[in-house]
């Protein structure tokens, strides 16, 4: 296993080019199963997660050519409706290849994903809206088995605004018979890119975006040439490591549209952020404030911002309470940070974070996705030097994240464990 090395305190600047989303590509590329051809997807990140999506595209019969930048994937010879639990649970988005398999094939057998480390993380709203859709849904062995002799258009009122329920539900309405409304939808910019590639396939949908997308069901899609959006998280992290470090940063290929709940925050901490033609500058201040967050669906904060920005309070002036209201396990990060010397108290799912003067390097442990990425942001402001270990995590959503940051200064590298 690989871990990283950093020797801290050194001001970032430079420019750094954001790569494609990992959250949209995954969707768009389960979209593929739609429509049986050979459809071009561009702008793709180099990521784990993408591979593992190939994996399970290509456990369908699908085939695939490239793993990253272009990636052409051929949905003509399906020949499997099941995804396995060895796929599943490497990454639970797989699950959502239930309903395209559903809608094609009137029938599927997809592993239940389990929980992982940010909490139990159910499926319960993506059921019931196949369902409701006419599904025929029955759990055994771990399995969703589910079968329909043909879907119909229904109304789906969700529990919560999920991402990944509302794009599973919006898939499969494309080609059930009639209109499918899905209120309560949640609103991330990667559900209006996945609508955005449905409709270049065919698809009838309105709404993508807000909390009701309205679907009408058409016969067949066809498959299309797509480019992914800019993942606006990896963009949001690259400015918290220009902030904790009180460099000078420019970000090409953001999407500034897409975390305006996480700018204004930069904003109430003292950083400066421009634009210019497109390109976003992002200059840290002498001395951060303290500011609190609340994580809420899209366009509150996102919680996959929450572990990053509280590696920034770590070391702002005052103290900031982070309020984690998405997932119940979102705090794996905190003891970690702690000790980098962070001075933080958790409280059910609010933390307070007295800020300090300096943090120290240490050896720690990635135990998520973007709690490794809050490790990074740690060590780049530490003195002395860090290593983080488990990195396997990092690798699932950030591409090349330690090449990206030694080309802006920083002193970073990957050695094998
Ligand atoms: C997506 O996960 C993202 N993953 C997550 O990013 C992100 O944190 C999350 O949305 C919230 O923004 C991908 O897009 C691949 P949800 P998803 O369904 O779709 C509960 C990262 O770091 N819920 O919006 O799984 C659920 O437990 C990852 O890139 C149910 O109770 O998230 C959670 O509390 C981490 N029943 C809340 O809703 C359901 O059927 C939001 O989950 C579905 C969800």
């Amino acid at each position: 296993m690989d871990k990283l090395i950093i020797k801290g305190g050194k001001k970032l600047t430079g420019e750094v080019s954001i790569s494609g989303s990992k959250n949209a590509a995954l969707p768009i590329f389960i979209s593929t199963l739609l429509a049986p051809g050979l459809h071009e997807i561009s702008n793709v990140p180099f990521l784990r997660d993408i591979n593992t999506t190939i994996k399970v595209l290509e456990s369908l019969g699908g085939a695939v050519q490239g793993n990253g930048n272009i990636v052409s994937i051929d949905t003509s010879n399906i020949n499997s409706v099941e995804a396995t639990y060895e796929l599943v649970k490497t990454m639970r988005a797989s699950v959502l290849v239930l309903g395209p398999l559903l809608a094609r094939y009137g029938r599927a057998r997809v592993s239940l994903p389990g929980g992982c480390a940010i909490g139990a993380r159910p499926i319960d709203q993506h059921l019931k809206g196949l369902k409701a859709l006419g599904a025929e849904i029955n759990l055994s062995h771990g399995y969703v088995e589910a079968t329909a002799k043909s879907l119909k258009g229904a109304r789906v009122n969700f529990d919560m605004p999920t991402v990944g329920g509302t794009e599973h539900i919006m898939m499969t309405a494309t080609l059930a018979k009639g209109d499918t409304i899905i209120e309560n939808a949640a609103r991330e910019p990667e559900i209006t890119d996945l609508a955005m590639m449905l409709i270049a396939m065919g698809a009838k949908i309105e709404g993508a975006g807000s909390d009701t997308i309205k679907i009408t069901g058409v016969k067949q899609l066809s498959p299309v040439n797509y480019r992914v959006m800019p993942d606006r998280i990896e963009a949001g992290t690259f400015m918290i490591a220009a902030a904790i470090t009180g460099g000078d940063v420019k970000i090409k290929n953001m999407q500034l549209g897409d975390i305006d709940a996480l700018i204004f925050k930069l904003l109430d901490t003292g950083v400066e952020i421009t634009n210019k033609n497109g390109v976003v500058k992002v200059k840290g201040p002498k001395r951060l404030k303290s500011v609190n967050i609340k994580t809420r669906p899209y366009p509150g904060f996102p919680t996959d911002m929450q572990a990053q920005f509280m590696a920034l309070m770590s070391v702002a002036d005052g103290a900031s309470v982070i309020a984690e209201n998405i997932f119940e396990n979102r705090f794996m990060h905190v003891s970690e940070l702690m000790r980098f010397g962070a001075d933080i108290t958790i409280d059910g799912r609010s933390a307070t974070v007295k800020g300090v003067k300096k943090l120290s390097g240490a050896p720690v442990m990635a135990t998520d996705l973007r709690a490794s990425a809050s490790l990074i942001l740690a060590g780049l402001a530490a003195d002395n030097t860090t290593e983080i270990s488990r990195i396997y995590h990092l690798d699932r959503g950030y591409e090349s994240i330690e090449k990206k940051l030694a080309a802006l200064g920083a002193d970073i590298q990957r050695v094998k464990e």
